[in-house]
């Protein structure tokens, strides 16, 4: 959470952080501001709401400087108010910092930092750093060392950090050191941009304020602090000293985030879902052997049959893609499978064989708790890979190997077409684990067939829009639904109801719909709709019998159902088709009305969409 962006060159800073705000604000947007230094000042704009808000604060009241530091912010510690906001100031405004992450001993050096006399401002982790780098320059000083000196600064950033208990990617600057920025990671991503034209830097929580200023990054590792200036670059190792920056090049600093016809990136991103699935199949299948094939699994067929267990560890919606997975892996590959919140394996011991191999699903790559449990899993021993969207991303770059999604950028807050394309990569995995075990070759050239029909059935899938639109309007009013599902529709019962509740701030629950019975049905009432996922296959008439039970307590039912269901229409309230697929294709199809369906109750509502309250796109915090 929380986005950070920095400058030192020769550009007007401002215009280039309040860029690179908006592009970042998908991480939080409590608050945003910018320091930026001119001369002997730095002066600080700040304000709690959008980036927008800070925009015209500062076209009020600007500020001017080739050197800053900007932050957009996710909530942890203290309320959303102007004053929370970041940057912070430390001491009598020598030291500026920005942070993202959370200092978990706050508490406790903020204690120490007021009886030596230092005034705290804000309520939030962040400002014991500012006052804690400000403490040790002083204190430096003291012992002799030249304040202007980059040498003298780093120290104290170096004894700051050593008492911090969390994570952290913080940014500094200091007011009597002119054109040098300060950055140190623990935990929370940084990377540094280096400038094409002339001598300039920039810096951030990602690469995505560099567009069209470089595509050649360094990515700042944990326990490194970073000393930049306009024309050069240091990279120092808490431990080791100095590091060699290893400069990448990104082959693409996505700029695709405009929103063409569409209202919302949400639904521009549900639409494009075609098109991602066309993008993560592209070049994976292998028609002559009936297999799928990965660039960058690292590893042989001889040691990939050695795989006894595989588990999945995720969040949020990419932990329902990974359910999805296990079914799909247990049912191709017959490898055990489990499926873990990863906020639970990081601290959790299961019992792991020798040949369990791990598997991280992500869109970001940077979720703090997936992010640490794939660290557990590696630190272990165990082969840890990732499925990922965002190239580059800490996840992607510290996995044994993986899969890229190739969705492209997702900005909306509510995860649509990250979802089907991890499925899509899921079921080429379980394909390819399969094929090196015990599936056919007939088998394989079927899945694959199927497979390469997907992106045209969700293009026809997309045609219920309008239909859903008026659904939407019938029930947005409700304050609780029900969503059911089995076997492969239960993952999608439980996603669609994180959809609607995340973005209309609806209370909805997702079961295996014979669990109905087993406690929830005592919600069902003429006030509280269950939506239904009732495509065709082995236990249709079992789904069935699970929605007339709830008919028959008049609870409303919103079903989603196969093209040719004739008998759905009579028993439930509204009925929105979708192509008839195999099972284990279904949740392609079958998520996508209920992305809809929350999508258009949440406008009807309101709410905004893309930015649903107290949420993030990234969550770097535990
Ligand atoms: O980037 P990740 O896939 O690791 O994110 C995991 C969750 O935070 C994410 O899926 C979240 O649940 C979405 N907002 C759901 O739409």
């Amino acid at each position: 959470m929380c986005g950070i962006v920095g400058y030192v060159g020769f550009r007007p800073a401002p215009e280039f952080l309040i860029d690179g705000l908006r592009r970042l604000e998908y991480r939080g947007y409590d608050s945003a501001g910018i320091a930026v230094q001119h001369c002997d000042e730095i002066g600080i704009r700040k304000r709690a709401g959008r980036v927008e808000e800070l925009a015209k604060l500062v076209e009020a009241n600007p500020v001017e400087g080739s050197v800053g530091i900007g932050h957009t912010r996710w909530a942890t510690h203290g309320e959303t108010t102007d004053i929370n906001s970041h940057p912070h100031v430390g001491g009598n405004g020598e030291v500026v910092i920005v942070h993202n992450g959370v200092i978990e001993n706050y508490v406790k050096l903020r204690e120490q930092l007021q009886t030596l006399g230092y005034v705290f401002r804000t309520t939030t982790d962040s400002e014991i750093i500012a006052h804690m780098i400000c403490h040790y320059w002083l204190e430096q000083i003291k012992l002799g060392e030249d304040p202007e000196s980059h040498e003298t600064c780093l120290k104290a950033i170096q004894l700051s950090v050593a008492r911090f208990k969390g994570t952290y990617g913080v940014v500094a600057i200091f007011r009597d050191i002119p054109d040098v920025i300060f950055a140190a990671r623990m935990g929370s991503p940084l990377v540094i941009g280096i400038g094409k034209i002339r001598n300039e830097h920039f810096i951030a929580s990602d690469a995505s304020p560099f567009v069209g200023y470089t595509n050649e990054v360094v990515y700042i590792n944990d326990h490194e602090i970073a000393v930049i200036t306009a024309d050069r670059m240091d990279l120092h190792h808490q431990e080791s000293g100095k590091t060699t920056p290893s400069i990448h090049t990104l082959d693409q600093v996505s700029s695709d985030i405009d929103l063409g016809d569409f209202e919302h990136y949400m639904l521009k991103e549900i639409f494009e879902q075609p098109e991602a699935i066309e993008n993560c199949l592209r070049g994976r299948i292998d028609e002559e052997s009936a297999t799928a094939r990965f660039g960058g699994l690292n590893l042989t067929p001889r040691e990939l049959r050695q795989i006894d267990r595989i588990i999945f560890t995720a969040c949020g919606t990419s932990w329902h893609a990974g359910l999805v997975g296990e079914y799909l892996f247990e049912e191709f590959a017959r490898i055990p499978t489990e499926v873990e919140y990863a906020s639970e394996l990081r601290y959790r011991n299961p019992p792991m064989s020798e040949d369990t191999m791990v598997f991280a699903i992500t869109q970001s790559g940077e979720t703090a708790d997936t992010l640490a449990a794939m660290r557990e899993c590696k630190r272990k021993g165990h082969k840890s890979m990732a499925i990922c969207n965002v190239v580059g991303s800490t996840i992607a770059r510290e996995a044994d190997g993986g899969i890229y999604l190739h969705a492209g950028p997702e900005i909306g807050v509510a995860s649509t077409k990250a979802f089907t394309s991890q499925v899509t990569a899921l079921t080429l995995l379980a394909l390819y684990f399969g094929r090196i075990r015990d599936l056919s070759y007939p088998a394989g050239k079927r899945i694959i067939k199927m497979l390469r029909a997907m992106p045209e059935l969700i293009q026809q899938t997309l045609a219920c829009n309008d239909h859903v639109r008026d659904v939407a309007e019938r029930y947005f009013g409700f304050n609780n639904y029900l969503y059911m599902g089995r076997l492969y529709n239960f993952p999608v019962a439980l996603e669609g109801a994180l959809k609607l509740k995340e973005i209309s701030y609806i209370h909805a629950e997702g079961y295996p719909a014979a669990e109905m019975k087993h406690g929830p049905i005592a919600l069902v009432d003429e006030q509280t709709p269950s939506v239904f996922v009732v495509p065709h296959g082995g236990i249709y008439p079992k789904v069935m019998s699970n929605l007339e039970e709830v008919k028959a307590r008049r609870g409303p039912v919103i079903a989603i159902a196969c093209e040719g269901d004739h008998r759905i229409s009579d028993l439930a309230d509204e009925v929105i088709f979708v192509p008839d697929v195999e099972e284990f294709l279904q949740p392609l199809v079958t998520s996508i009305p209920l992305q809809l369906l929350s999508y258009h109750v949440a406008v009807l509502r309101g709410c905004n969409v893309d930015r649903p309250r107290n949420l993030a796109k990234s969550v770097t915090v535990e």
